[in-house]
């Protein structure tokens, strides 16, 4: 419970570069769990929405907010509730997040664990090659930047764009350590796939590349491929390139993926949009309470999705024999 508490911090958004709103977000475990351990029974967590102010979208079932979800679903279902954005509401990562806990706890049996960092805010990006205890000390920090110097950078990046009410995006670097050899799936079910899938179920994720991604593209493959080498009995890759994944499979580096995150939707700057019941152009100018950046919450939405997918893969029973 301690852990489940930990992790739901982190998502908790941070004076200046979240959103004003606050909640308690404290997971009530309605099932599944006694005494702080798990029964066997499904788990079942129930998140209360105490601070709510439904009257801030009313203006929106006319004229829908760009890059939100607000038109295709009022278009689709002709009695959406957009108050709060509903199901395409951030919020719903608080329950991702309480989930991703209790997986992390059961992959940490098997010896893996997640552990995930802001690379990027805007156009304030961290340089760096990044080790997993590196990413886990991210923790100590509102952006959820490696270094204090980067923070303050992200920080200052974040509360300028804010004050001109406007929105900025960035990316999450996942490492995911201790998975054996073969770990992972074939075709759909393939480890990238599946972690890409769930990734980009994250409200706001528009990229996932693993290993050096879309810079492959530029490559030759004498450079791209991670050659293999024996260290002290044990095979290992000599680089990273591939992201820890050949064919669906891990080949013993840690997995490393980048999800990117667009500019979050809701900005308090005119934008020019349609008027549902007139049929005419229009406009749009989001009031109340938003995130300048989704990112360093999202932090934690990544961790928790990867927590899930690998256990879920492992609840599948994806080759968990240490064949090396
Ligand atoms: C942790 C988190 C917080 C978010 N906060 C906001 C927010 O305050 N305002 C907003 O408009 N969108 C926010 N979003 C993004 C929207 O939910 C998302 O852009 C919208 O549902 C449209 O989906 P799409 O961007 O995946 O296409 C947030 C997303 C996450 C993961």
């Amino acid at each position: 419970m301690d852990a489940v508490a930990e992790e739901m911090r982190l998502r908790r958004p941070v004076g200046g570069i979240g959103t004003p709103r606050r909640e308690a977000d404290v997971p009530e475990f309605v099932q599944g769990i006694t005494d702080g351990r798990a029964t066997g029974q499904p788990i079942l967590i129930k998140i209360a929405n105490g601070n709510t102010d439904g009257s801030k979208y009313a203006a929106f079932y006319d004229t829908p907010r760009p890059g939100h979800a607000d038109l295709p679903a009022l278009l689709k279902f002709p009695d959406h509730d957009l108050s709060g954005s509903g199901q395409f509401s951030g919020r719903l990562t608080a329950a991702i997040v309480a989930a991703g806990a209790v997986a992390k706890q059961i992959i940490a049996e098997k010896g893996v664990s997640v552990d995930a960092f802001t690379r990027s805010v805007g156009e304030v990006a961290d340089g760096s090659v990044r080790t997993a205890a590196e990413a886990r000390g991210s923790r100590a920090f509102a952006t959820r930047a490696c270094t204090q110097r980067l923070d303050d950078a992200m920080r200052d990046h974040i509360e300028r764009v804010g004050a001109s009410r406007d929105s900025v995006g960035g990316t999450v670097e996942c490492i995911v350590s201790g998975l054996p050899i073969g770990f992972g799936g074939i075709w759909f079910e393939a480890l990238d796939a599946e972690l890409a899938h769930a990734m980009f179920g994250i409200p706001a994720c528009k990229g996932v590349e693993f290993g050096d991604g879309f810079e492959l593209a530029a490559m030759r493959g004498s450079q791209s491929n991670d050659a293999y080498r024996m260290d002290g009995g044990r095979i290992v890759t000599a680089s990273n390139h591939m992201g820890g994944i050949v064919g669906g499979m891990c080949d013993g580096a840690p997995v490393v993926l980048r999800v990117a995150f667009k500019p979050t939707p809701s900005i308090g700057v005119e934008q020019r949009t349609i008027n549902l019941r007139t049929g005419t152009d229009d406009t749009v100018t989001v009031e109340g309470r938003h995130d300048p950046c989704i990112v360093p919450r999202a932090v934690a939405v990544v961790e928790a999705m990867a927590a899930l997918t690998v256990a879920d893969q492992i609840a599948r029973g994806f080759r968990w024999d240490w064949i090396l």
